[in-house]
């Protein structure tokens, strides 16, 4: 199979990571080839990122032709709607984006994966869970059986998701979260580091610790 090309979105740690996790995949076989990446700080160009050439403007990824695949590569904690205004921004439709599975993930044909997703080392879906569009998934997630995952949604490494759960659009899942089977996280809401979310948690607020509480910090904007 000849490599696909792919151009990708955001000169931050999460390309870096998405470009491990490429030479990962091509380990396996050659299936990508990865040819820059875009970003709008003037101050990155004509910089590489992992031996990647930063080639200009996000605005950029508009002008590629059909035999390139775009990833958006941007995440933030305090900011979880920035991936989802990225892309709505560029208005590129969704098959224009790759999606990217490493070849240690264990994915059953029950699951189903949207265009633009990234799921790292080791991340679990047991069955019939869906993972919607531009979803960002770190090392050694957990998804349990019919969770459903919203486009733009962000997990940091390690959060684990009991069955049934609902995880709105741009939602955040930090790192080592733990999502009690049945609830709803709102859309851009933030589950910290470490919390155990036992009841459902609303759209765009913060909420840490164990049994997790509302944060003390503001709303954030809601995608
Ligand atoms: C929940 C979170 C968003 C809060 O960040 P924040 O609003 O900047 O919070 P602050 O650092 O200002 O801390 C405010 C208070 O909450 C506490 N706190 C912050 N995060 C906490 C957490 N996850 N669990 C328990 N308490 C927490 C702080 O200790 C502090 O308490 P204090 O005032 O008594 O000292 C952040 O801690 C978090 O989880 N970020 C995600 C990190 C991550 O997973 N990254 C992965 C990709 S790199």
């Amino acid at each position: 199979m000849t490599p696909r090309k792919l151009l990708l979105i955001g000169a931050g740690g999460m390309a870096r990571e998405t470009i491990e996790l490429i030479h990962a995949i091509n380990r396996e076989g050659a299936r990508w080839e990865p040819i820059g990446v875009l970003d709008d700080n003037p101050d990155k160009r004509g910089t590489d990122v992992l031996g990647l050439p930063v080639l200009g403007p996000c605005a950029m990824a508009t002008e590629v032709g059909e035999d390139v695949d775009l990833l958006a590569c941007v995440a933030s904690p305090d900011d979880p709607p920035r991936r989802a205004r990225l892309v709505e921004r560029l208005g590129v439709p969704d098959p224009h984006y790759a999606t990217l599975v490493h070849p240690t993930a264990v994915i059953p044909d029950s699951a189903r994966i949207g265009p633009g997703s990234i799921l790292h080392a080791q991340v679990v879906l047991t069955a019939d869970v869906t993972v919607g569009a531009h979803v960002a998934i770190m090392p050694q997630v957990v998804l349990t059986h019919d969770d459903r995952v919203g486009d733009f949604v962000t997990f940091g490494a390690g959060a684990r998701v009991s069955g049934g759960v609902t995880i709105e659009p741009a939602a955040y899942i930090a790192s080592g979260a733990m999502l009690r089977e049945r609830i709803t996280v709102g859309p851009g809401a933030v589950v910290g580091m470490g919390a155990v979310a036992t009841r459902s948690v609303p759209a765009g607020e913060v909420w840490h610790g164990c049994p997790a509480r509302p944060a003390p910090a503001a709303r954030l904007e809601v995608a």
